[in-house]
């Protein structure tokens, strides 16, 4: 349905959800009196603190503050926007959200797409059957010695496919199902004569399943050393395998738990690391990581430690998976194992503790690249310095922030055993070609009119929030700043700025965390049409500090400037923004200053000087500094 969902339909489809019935889905409750209890599932606790009201139809958290309705539960639960809760609760009970002008394609896709996760349940229940029945003691016995309980083989819902060859389609044509069908979903395999048989034979299944944890594809591994190892779905209406991460649907909440996913490469790298305690993970099945899949994990986290086994690690397309995931704005380490082994075999030979000490040593993206290209440069020969070196400068300029560069840049110089300079000289030939711009001109000048009237507006701007009048609960925003606050003011009160500042201001620009977060809010929300009721707001932030920060500027009684003045606020923002980081390096420069003067140094600045100008002519075109 596009455009407004009716409040009225909102309503019906909050009212048949009920909340008891729905939270009981993710959380074991216990009637207690009139309400309900259990594990919160948004912190950790051991003493059930999450309550349930059945008859008012909220939950409340009394030990982290979570709260809402079955919406509002849903949305922090799956992390989805309102609309996608409110649909998957719509689907819940039977009401069809769709829009009624289906094409008659659409409408067959549909179905077919309903038949094909028919299909894969059927065939899910079918090799369970298998594992556990009489035909299944071989399968079993090797998941035992691999170390794999009977519990975890269940929850993690392992079958087995029969050693011939066509014992699946049989059940499922008694089922009903057409061998057209299990064709389509890649179950069957067509053969001489148009007789058809099963792809999966005598072979250990993994069911791959989507966000709900419906089996949607698998993955059947032999149980001795033939070839090949596995065998996967082919890409099916329902299943392709660049938008899949395994076991999504079991990790995710561990992910928030956690505060950050695990990526592996393996099916057996997931049960294995599960079998030892650790459950915030995925698997990316063998191939780089595509965008698809950065996405969908940075829905539900902001930082993501990959522990590929050694060897792949270093692979290009390793790499250019690692990247994808930070150019989605993750946060990216790697975590690197000892060589000849992967995650499952590391955790059984040397536990979970000694796995979760590489995880907290684990580097970030930058250094585990530098230190990978160092440790395989031939830095011996000269032609194998100039080849690492070139390897070297193209990591360099990918980072942004000219602080971390110019760490990193020294580490560098360090382990090449060349000189800072001649690095930093040819990082600068590098950026130039890539027309990343610089003009030392400007630089003296530019310096100069930062100190005279740089310091003013400065103190304005970070200027304690505090201060601004009213705000009850502003206080607690230790280091948000005026500028900030009006700014995100400005935006709640009139959500037609959004639209227009929306090319110009991202999240990022925000200094606080919380008002960075609370952005993003305005933007989902304003994304997502939903604008009539102010409250609608609230159902876009997951952060209770985030609806803390909402709720104290809406009620504080500030006397704003006038709605076109908002743009200004933005320039000033960023304005601020620049300053910082042109102060930061100031100082650098002047810790150094009885040395020469680094000429990387020199040069990130100029390009911030370029920047900070041309804000600040931006500000004085439209509104002059004031005060
Ligand atoms: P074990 O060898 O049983 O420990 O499995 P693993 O999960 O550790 O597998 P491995 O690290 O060898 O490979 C990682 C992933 O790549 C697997 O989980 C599969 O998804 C995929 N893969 C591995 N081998 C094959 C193969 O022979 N064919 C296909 N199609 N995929 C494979
Ligand atoms: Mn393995």
């Amino acid at each position: 349905m596009s455009g407004p969902i009716p409040e009225q339909l909102i309503a019906e489809i909050r009212e048949r959800n009920d909340i008891v019935g729905v939270v009981s889905e993710y959380v074991q409750l216990r009637r207690t009196g009139k309400s309900w209890k259990g594990l919160c599932p948004f912190h950790s606790e051991k003493t059930p603190s999450f309550n349930v009201n059945q008859e008012e139809q909220f939950y409340y958290c009394f030990g982290c503050g979570a709260g809402g309705n079955v919406i509002n539960f849903v949305m922090a639960m799956e992390n989805l926007p309102f609309r996608d809760a409110l649909g998957r609760l719509a689907e819940r009970v039977g009401i069809d959200l769709t829009p009624k002008a289906v094409s008659p394609e659409e409408r067959r896709q549909r179905s077919e797409r309903e038949k094909l996760l028919e299909l894969h349940q059927a065939a899910q229940e079918f090799f369970v059957r298998n594992l556990f029945g009489d035909a299944g003691t071989l399968a079993r016995q090797y998941l035992a010695a691999r170390g794999v309980k009977a519990e975890t083989a269940r929850r993690f819902g392992l079958g087995f496919a029969l050693p011939e060859w066509r014992t699946l389609l049989t059940y499922l044509q008694k089922q009903g199902f057409g061998s057209a069908d299990c064709l389509a979903a890649g179950l069957a395999l067509e053969g001489r004569n148009a007789r058809y048989y099963d792809r999966f034979r005598g072979r250990l299944m993994f069911p791959v399943c989507n966000g709900r944890g419906q089996p949607i594809a698998f993955g059947g591994r032999v149980l001795d050393a033939s070839q090949p190892k596995y065998l996967n779905s082919p890409e099916t209406l329902i299943f392709s395998k660049g938008n899949n991460l395994y076991r999504l649907d079991l990790a995710r909440v561990a992910f928030r738990e956690r505060g950050f996913a695990i990526v592996v490469e393996g099916y057996m790298d997931v049960i294995g690391l599960y079998e030892a305690g650790v459950d915030n993970v995925v698997a990316s099945l063998g191939t780089a990581l595509t965008e698809t899949q950065a996405r969908v994990l940075q829905r539900f986290t902001d930082e993501v430690v990959i522990a590929f086994d050694g060897d792949a690690a270093g692979e290009a397309a390793t790499w250019r998976g690692l990247d994808v995931l930070r150019s989605q704005g993750l946060r990216v380490r790697v975590l690197e194992l000892p060589g000849g082994e992967d995650p499952d075999t590391f955790v059984r030979k040397y536990g979970r503790e000694s796995f979760e000490e590489l995880l907290s040593e684990a580097a970030g993206l930058t250094e585990f690249k530098l230190r990978t290209i160092i440790r395989r440069g031939e830095l011996s020969s000269v032609d194998g310095k100039v080849a690492t070196t070139g390897r070297i400068i193209e990591v360099l300029t990918e980072i942004d922030s000219p602080v971390e560069q110019n760490e990193y840049l020294r580490w560098a110089a360090a382990m090449l055993k060349i000189s800072e300079d001649v690095l930093a000289a040819e990082l600068a030939a590098h950026q130039a070609k890539a027309g990343i711009e610089s003009s030392s001109r400007h630089r003296i000048s530019t310096r100069s009119n930062n100190r005279e009237d740089g310091k003013g507006s400065s103190e304005a701007s970070t200027q304690r929030i505090g201060r601004w009048q009213g705000g009850p609960g502003l206080n607690s925003f230790a280091g948000l700043s005026v500028i900030e606050a009006t700014l995100l003011r400005l935006l709640l009160d009139d959500r037609h700025l959004i639209d227009q500042v929306r090319d110009v201001l991202s999240p990022s620009d925000f200094r606080h965390p919380v008002a960075q977060k609370a952005m993003e809010c305005l933007l989902d929300c304003q994304d997502a049409g939903e604008f009539e009721s102010g409250a609608a707001i609230f159902d876009y932030a997951q952060d209770a500090s985030v609806h803390q920060l909402f709720a104290g500027l809406l009620s504080s009684r500030t006397s704003l400037p006038p709605s076109q003045a908002c743009i200004h606020y933005v320039r000033r923002l960023q304005l601020m923004q620049l300053k910082d980081d042109l102060k930061r390096l100031e100082e650098q420069i002047s810790r150094v200053e009885s040395k020469p003067l680094d000429s990387n140094l020199m040069y990130q600045l100029d390009g911030l000087l370029v920047r900070y100008r041309r804000v600040r002519e931006e500000i004085s075109e439209g509104f002059p500094l004031e005060h």
